[in-house]
């Protein structure tokens, strides 16, 4: 990346804050560009729990600015847009899940990490995209297993795994964007090319894939395969990544129209506002925090 005036600032900045700006894969270009790492939501949350920084710009959505105070409660977690939210992780409540776990008292709670601090709190396992069935697989014992917010990470997990779930009607609006059709007008175009869809996708798309990965694991792939054209079914913003990684090879978005608003709202502009200002601060109330963490903890434990 050629450094701009804007990008020189935020370097300096950062170094004086004894700031690491983590940034998810579907983030603006110029935002990927000035991170200290990007990547998918359980590598930011490692990355947040083994930080030695003081500060940490969290470039992403709030639930992920949530997830790394919770894990480090003594470090100062900021977002450059703090409205940039996750439809789906609002999808559920801490009363709604209280309610479903009342009627089902005997069920294991597993929860995707796209979820509030509250919700997180009366889980037992967290997971995200990459470590949903493995999670499941680990609940050998458990006799029913509730599985939030995502309908379709649920379904998917739920086919992967032989276990029946009890889902919540959560959706991911961007993925849902993304349609069989589109995967087979692409293939009609790139028939050599190879399709990974993320397990946000409805049956109906994962169906068609070649490979079913959280975002990262999509950029692992893209890096090690042989393959030299993919269809890529998930938000668009991961495509800048792809091609800069994989410069002889080619990456089609399954549907331009896949934008997540939200993670479009930080800018360059916002993340030195944020660091000049340390605002917008995300922290969870302790009791909420601890028991969150029980929850994450033992996700982080099994992969
Ligand atoms: P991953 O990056 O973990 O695959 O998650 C995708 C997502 O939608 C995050 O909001
Ligand atoms: Fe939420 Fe979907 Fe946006 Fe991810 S892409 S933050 S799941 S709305």
């Amino acid at each position: 990346m050629i450094p701009t005036d804007l990008s020189a600032k935020i370097g300096e900045l950062k170094k004086k804050r004894n700031a690491v700006i983590l940034a998810h894969n579907y983030q603006l270009p110029e935002v990927q560009d000035i991170a200290d790492l990007t990547g998918d939501s359980l590598e930011l949350s490692r990355a947040a729990a083994k930080t030695s920084a003081r500060v940490i710009v969290f470039c992403g959505v709030h639930f992920m600015a949530e997830t790394a105070s919770i894990l480090c409660p003594d470090r100062k977690v900021i977002m450059p847009d703090a409205g940039a939210c996750c439809p789906m992780a609002n999808m559920l409540s801490a009363q709604q899940l209280a309610a479903l776990k009342a009627q089902h008292p005997g069920a294991v709670t597993v929860g995707y990490v796209n979820t509030s601090a509250e919700v997180k709190a009366l889980l037992d396992v967290c997971c995200t995209s990459s470590n949903a069935v493995a999670v499941v697989n680990s609940l050998k014992e458990a006799k029913e297993i509730i599985f939030v917010p995502d309908k379709y990470l649920a379904d998917y997990v739920s086919r992967q795994t032989g276990r029946k779930l009890i889902a919540w009607n959560g959706f991911c609006p961007t993925h849902l964007k993304i349609t069989a059709e589109d995967i087979m007008r692409e293939k009609k175009f790139h028939p050599a090319a190879k399709v990974l869809v993320h397990p946000e996708c409805p049956a109906e798309v994962i169906a068609l894939a070649d490979e079913v990965l959280s975002t990262s694991g999509m950029g692992k792939y893209a890096r090690q395969s042989k393959a030299k054209e993919m269809i890529i079914a998930t938000e668009v913003g991961i495509i800048h990544r792809l091609k800069l990684d994989n410069p002889d090879k080619e990456f089609y978005p399954a549907a331009e129209r896949a934008v997540c608003p939200n993670m479009k709202k930080t800018t360059q502009e916002k993340v030195l506002w944020s660091l000049e200002n340390l605002r917008e601060e995300v922290r969870v109330d302790d009791e909420t925090r601890r028991k969150a963490k029980k929850a994450i903890d033992r996700m982080l434990e099994i992969k």
